[in-house]
C-alpha cells in the first residue's frame, strides 16, 4: 500500500533545484516539468527508488523508463553509440527525442528501471528547470510522464497535483511544457526504427539521417504507457532457466528465489538461494527481482523455485513479470 505524503509545490528556481536533488539523493520522487511533458523523477540507480515511482503511478506495470542526463558524454556511460545515434544526439540533443541503445558496459541505471532489458532508453532535455535539477544531482534521472498509469500525460503542475498529490514528495513547479506531448523515441539497434511518435517530426529525424525510419508497431492500443513493440525488442525479460512458481517444496539442487522468511528444509534442498526482501517488503523484493532471477539464471541449476509473493501493491506487477518468465513469454 502507498502511504500517503505531502506532496510539497515549489516554483522553480535555485532553491528548488537544490531541494529536488536533495529528495531524489534521500530516494524520493519529484515531479519537474521538460519540454515535452511534465516527468515523475527518481534516482534512476537506486533500485528502491525506481521501485516507489512505479508504485506512486499504480497500477504497477514494470515498464522500462527513460533514463534522463545532462549531455551526450553523461549519456555514453548509459548506452552504446551507433553512428546513426551520434548523428541523432548532434543533430536534437538537447530536445525532444529519446534513443533507444543497447546498454553500455558499466551502466549505472537500476536493472528495475530497463525492466531487466539489454536495451536502455536515454534523453537530453533541453528545458531548463529539468536541467537546472539534473545538474544539481549529478547521476541519470529515471522520468516516465507524471500520470497515473492509464491517464494522459499532465503538461501542467495543477495536472500533476491532481493525478499524484499525496503519492510523491515535491512538484517543481515551472509553468506548462512548451512542447506538450511526449518525446518521439527511436530504436538505434541496428536499422533505426521510429518506436513512438512525439514532439520531434519523423521528417526532421529521417532528414537527418538521409533514410527512412521503419515502423515498430507499438503494443497497447495508443496507451503510452505500455511497452513498446514486444515483437521487435524483447518487451520481457526471460531467464533461461525453467521457473517453478508459488512453490511449496524446493526439489534438491534448485535455485530458490525466496521471498520472506524461508522454511529451513528449503533452505536446505536448494543449491543456492536468493531472497526478494527476507522481511517481506514489496518495494524491496521489486527493486531486486531482476538482477536477483539474472543471478540465479546463471547458477546452472535445473530449475529456479519461486516462493510465493502477495499480489498487493507492486506484488501485482511482480507476480506478472515472474508469470511472463514461466512462460518464456518475450
Ligand atoms: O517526453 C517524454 O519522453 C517524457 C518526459 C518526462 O521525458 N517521458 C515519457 O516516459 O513519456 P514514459 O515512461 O511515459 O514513456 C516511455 C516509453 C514507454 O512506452 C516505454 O515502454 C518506452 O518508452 N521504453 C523505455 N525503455 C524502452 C526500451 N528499452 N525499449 C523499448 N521501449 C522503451
Ligand atoms: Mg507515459
Amino acid at each position: 500500500m502507498t502511504t500517503l505524503l505531502a506532496t510539497r509545490v515549489m516554483p522553480a528556481d535555485v532553491d528548488s533545484a537544490a531541494e529536488a536533488a536533495r529528495i531524489l539523493a534521500a530516494g524520493g520522487l519529484v515531479a519537474f516539468p521538460t519540454e515535452t511533458v511534465y516527468g515523475l523523477g527518481a534516482d534512476a540507480t537506486n533500485g528502491q527508488a525506481v521501485a516507489r515511482l512505479y508504485d506512486a503511478k499504480g497500477r504497477p506495470a514494470f515498464n522500462p523508463l527513460i533514463a534522463h542526463v545532462l549531455d551526450l558524454q553523461a549519456a555514453k556511460k548509459l548506452g552504446r553509440f551507433d553512428a546513426d545515434a551520434e548523428r541523432l544526439a548532434a543533430a536534437f540533443w538537447p530536445g525532444p527525442l529519446t534513443l533507444v541503445l543497447h546498454r553500455a558496459a558499466g551502466c549505472p541505471v537500476a536493472e528495475l528501471a530497463t525492466a531487466g532489458l539489454d536495451t536502455i532508453a536515454v534523453r537530453v532535455p533541453s528545458h531548463l528547470v529539468a536541467r537546472n535539477i539534473l545538474k544539481a544531482f549529478g547521476k541519470p534521472v529515471v522520468a516516465p510522464s507524471a500520470n497515473r498509469s492509464g491517464h494522459v500525460s499532465p503538461t501542467t503542475a495543477a495536472h500533476v497535483l491532481a493525478d499524484l498529490g499525496g503519492r510523491i514528495d515535491l512538484i517543481v513547479d515551472g509553468g506548462a511544457t512548451p512542447v506538450g506531448i511526449e518525446s518521439t523515441i527511436v530504436a538505434c539497434l541496428g536499422a533505426p526504427a521510429l518506436l513512438r511518435p512525439g514532439g520531434l517530426p519523423r521528417a526532421a529525424i529521417e532528414q537527418a539521417l538521409q533514410q527512412k525510419l521503419s515502423d515498430a508497431p507499438a503494443a497497447g492500443g495508443g496507451d503510452d504507457d505500455a511497452p513498446i513493440a514486444p515483437g521487435l525488442l524483447a518487451a520481457h525479460y526471460a531467464p533461461r532457466t525453467r521457473l517453478r512458481l508459488a512453490i511449496r517444496r524446493v526439489e534438491p539442487g534448485e535455485a530458490l528465489l525466496a521471498f520472506g522468511p524461508v522454511p529451513a528444509a528449503n533452505a536446505q534442498a536448494a543449491k543456492t538461494a536468493l531472497n526478494l526482501s527476507a522481511r517481506g517488503d514489496l518495494i524491496e523484493a521489486a527493486a531486486n527481482l531482476f538482477s536477483h532471477l539474472r543471478a540465479l539464471d546463471g547458477a546452472g541449476a535445473p530449475a529456479i523455485a519461486v516462493m510465493p509473493v502477495p499480489a498487493d501493491g507492486l506484488g501485482e506487477a511482480i507476480n506478472d513479470r515472474l508469470a511472463r518468465a514461466a512462460a518464456g513469454d518475450r
